[in-house]
């Protein structure tokens, strides 16, 4: 069988049929995936049976596991997953849900909020890649928002503006948005702010996009309120709906998403459903501005 991609949206996001995932590509295979996704920004495959480990395997085709240290408030012996998977479920070590009330849940309910993942990281992620292994039946949803389709929509004036503008972001900035302010002096270290430009240039197709996130909470030489207003006009003008593709999970989904050229969310559901969504980061290779002294 050879690789086929069917868009889904008018601007991006591809549907992926004939590959197995669980087994090893081929050199074509991979660089038929990578040109999809540069094309694409988000690839969906259906029906992947994928193990962490033929996870992690098929993850390494794209470069290196990014590892979750400084990700989470949650310690090492809280972890479900070793350290380079990404836990996106609501469950403990016991796979129960999550207390209502419990602080890891609360600092996972950030994920509600528009973002690109690891943007609070001073190289941040390329691909992130989400298998579903439990998926509920309503909600839960995860929407991606094409930020290279949003920034064609910008004016002249706003692109000319734009242009250098370089933001500060931490984990801190978007809990902060949910109230959720409590921290260690520990956490706060380890959630210390890095720059990122606000434009990106894909290395690949050279297109520009919005490098926006909720992790996002300041623009360097801005006051501290206008600039929050300003990333706030942006991102909804970014995730209008003719830039957002949302996805409905089916069990053993697999899908990849462009962390350099789309923001994503997940959606409301009933956490005390078991929702098991294991995530592989494919880390970034370079920062996007030079980190203050
Ligand atoms: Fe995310």
């Amino acid at each position: 069988m050879t690789i086929d991609i069917r868009q889904i949206t008018p601007v991006f996001a591809g549907e992926v049929s004939g590959i197995d995932l669980t087994r090893s590509l081929t050199r074509e295979e991979v660089a038929a995936i990578e040109a999809g996704m540069d094309q694409y920004a988000v690839l969906v495959f259906r029906d992947q049976h994928l193990t962490d480990d033929t996870q992690r395997a098929f993850t390494r085709n794209f470069g290196d596991l990014e590892s979750s240290p400084g990700g989470h408030i949650a310690t090492a012996t809280e972890r479900r997953l070793p350290l380079d998977m990404q836990d996106a479920s609501n469950l403990d070590k016991d796979q129960k849900p999550l207390a209502r009330d419990d602080r890891r849940r609360m600092f996972n309910l950030g994920n509600r909020l528009w973002h690109s993942d690891s943007s609070y990281r001073a190289i941040p992620a390329k691909f992130s890649l989400l298998s579903g292994r439990i998926v509920v039946d309503r909600g839960g949803h995860t929407e991606f928002a094409d930020m290279r389709a949003a920034y064609d929509a910008l004016d002249n004036a706003t692109k000319t503006e734009i242009e250098d503008l370089v933001c500060e972001h931490s984990l801190m900035f978007s809990r902060g948005l949910l109230g959720f302010t409590e921290l260690s002096d520990a956490e706060r270290s380890m959630f210390r702010p890095v720059r990122q430009r606000l434009v990106r240039t894909h290395p690949v197709t050279g297109r520009k996009s919005l490098f926006l996130s909720a992790h996002a909470g300041s623009i360097v030489g801005w006051p501290i309120p206008e600039a929050r207003a300003f990333l706030r006009d942006l991102s909804e003008h970014a995730t209008q709906p003719q830039f957002v593709y949302s996805h409905k999970w089916q069990q053993w989904d697999l899908v990849i998403w462009d962390n350099r050229q789309t923001m994503h969310r997940v959606t409301r559901f009933d956490e005390t459903q078991v929702r098991d969504m294991r995530r592989t980061t494919v880390r970034g290779d370079t920062v996007t501005v030079a980190q203050a002294a």
